[in-house]
């Protein structure tokens, strides 16, 4: 089976660190040049910059996902850089815990934590989808990859703002992969379980507490960006132009537990 991206252009939110830049040096690695878009341009930067050292073609650009405008203007980025956008990883998301909240029950959360957990998961998919699918309908070209959780199935308990629109996710790649699947476009959707990465440090978690997630996956372990990464790259290759609509956990069995 062919993984490789030889010439294909990808954008991948969230680029700057944890599965996002995972995702975007397996695809430079893969042959694909890649747009690192991320809220952390300097961050971002470090990953185009590790890109280069590899040969590869690549530019960071600055761009919140939640907001259209600044979406707009990171498409327009890529194709004034590579004149094209085969693939669209949309891998930012995250919970309100990740902003220094405490584990809050469903009962004690506000609507304003339920807009921004919409927001930051959902809506910002929806918003990067809505800025390339006219291109890639207009070249009868694309991969969209979105990243969702094994909460939007397992659900976790103090966070069921973050599960729900996890879940959303997969609603959203199941209906558009039939809307698009005419124009030869696929969205297929993974399932992270626990992922060591640093938005999951952020979470100050005991050391104990990652362990006990690892015990809880079937094979006694998290799961690494790469481990992500790698399924990336196959939903964006040749390989796997006949799959659609799916959705793909990759989390030792954490969801079956
Ligand atoms: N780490 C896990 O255990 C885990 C498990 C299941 C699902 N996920 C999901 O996987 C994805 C990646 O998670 P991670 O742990 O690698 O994340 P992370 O927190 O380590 O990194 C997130 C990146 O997104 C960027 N970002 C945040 N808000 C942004 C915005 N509004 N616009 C643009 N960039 C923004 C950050 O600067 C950062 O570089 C997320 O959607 C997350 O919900 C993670």
């Amino acid at each position: 089976m062919n993984l490789n991206l030889d010439g294909k252009v990808a954008v991948v939110t969230g680029a700057a660190q944890g599965m996002g830049r995972a995702i975007a040096l397996t695809f430079i690695k893969g042959g694909a040049s890649v747009v690192a878009a991320d809220i952390d341009l300097e961050a971002a930067k470090l990953v185009a910059e590790e890109a280069k050292a590899l040969g590869a073609q690549a530019i960071a650009v600055r761009a919140d996902v939640t907001k259209s405008e600044q979406v707009a203007e990171m498409v327009k980025s890529a194709l004034e850089g590579f004149g094209k956008v085969d693939i669209l990883v949309n891998v930012v998301g995250g919970s309100g815990r990740l902003k220094g909240r405490k584990l809050y029950l469903f009962r004690e959360s506000t609507e304003e934590d339920w807009d921004s957990a919409i927001s930051l998961n959902l809506k910002a998919t929806m918003i990067c989808t809505k800025a390339v699918l006219d291109h890639m309908i207009e070249r009868k070209n694309g991969r969209i990859i979105n990243i969702s959780s094994v909460s939007a199935l397992a659900g976790n308990i103090g966070m069921v703002d973050y599960s729900a629109a996890k879940a959303g996710v997969i609603g959203f790649t199941v209906a558009l992969a039939k809307e698009v699947g005419p124009y030869n476009i696929t969205v297929n959707c993974i399932l992270p379980g626990p992922t060591e990465t640093p938005g999951m440090k952020e979470l100050n978690l005991p050391p104990e507490s990652l362990e006990e997630m690892g015990r809880r996956t079937y094979l006694g372990r998290v799961g690494k960006p790469e481990d992500i990464a790698n399924m990336a790259i196959f939903l964006a290759s040749d390989g796997a132009s006949f799959i659609t609509g799916q959705s793909y956990a990759v989390c030792g069995a954490r969801n079956l537990a």
